[in-house]
């Protein structure tokens, strides 16, 4: 699976792709994750890629210039299965969403400062848009780093145990049972005795008990569905 990420600010996703899963998942050949920067598509001799927007009002606009040329670029190489633009007014990213990315083999993510980005673009290019949540950021960086690691981990041979991406929080609509590890007796406090039993299928079911429980607790939407 390729990701290419174009940014004004390249620099602010250097460090999340290069450590511990997204790091081993590149190295091990099963994703290549590009990032360009957007200031090298502006023929402005400043490197300005924004303007005031038309109409007025504050805050500026990332012009389409840029992003075309980039873009363009990019698609004269290969054939994308989606253009995304991070954006809070997108559709919020969760797990279902996570495994359907997950399944496709290039995708293009477009980052955006400032006001926002000069609508043309999501009209011509973008073929989905993408929130990570009902906050806004400074910029669709640290969004696409988010969809990027969500997706990445659940490509088959990614994780050493695959498993451990099929029981994670969210997969099946329930959240995740509790964990514990040694000592079984920290100053008092002790490990359930189900989890010391060694019966495989009382366990199990613990698990399947708490995760339940604690949905219920917290999330209790992900059981109205
Ligand atoms: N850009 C700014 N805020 C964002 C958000 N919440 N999700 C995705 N992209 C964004």
């Amino acid at each position: 699976m390729r990701f290419d990420i174009i940014t004004v600010l390249p620099g602010l996703l250097e460090s999340p792709f290069a450590h511990s899963i997204l790091q081993r998942a590149q190295n091990k050949g099963i994703v290549e994750i590009h990032v360009h920067n957007l200031r090298n598509y502006t023929d402005n001799k400043h490197k300005n890629v924004d303007d005031y927007p038309y109409g007025g009002g504050s805050g500026m606009v990332m012009q389409i210039g840029p992003f075309a040329a980039c873009i363009d670029k990019l698609k004269a190489e290969r054939a994308y299965d989606e253009v995304i633009f991070l954006s809070p007014d997108g559709k919020t990213l969760n797990q279902e969403m996570a495994n359907e990315l997950s399944g496709k083999g290039n995708l293009l993510l477009l980052c955006g400062h400032y006001k926002g980005i000069d609508q043309r673009i999501r009209d011509i290019y973008v073929t989905r848009e993408i929130s990570i949540g009902d906050y806004v950021l400074s910029g669709g960086e640290l969004a696409a780093a988010v969809v990027v690691d969500a997706v990445v981990r659940l490509i088959p041979g990614v994780l050493s145990d695959e498993t451990s991406a099929l029981s994670d929080s969210f997969q099946g609509d329930l959240l995740d049972a509790p964990v514990y590890t040694r000592p079984a007796d920290w100053n008092g406090y002790k490990v359930p005795d189900v989890l010391l039993s060694g019966h495989q299928a009382q366990i199990d079911n613990w698990r399947y008990e708490q995760a339940l429980e604690r949905t219920r607790q917290r999330r209790p939407d992900l059981l109205d569905d």
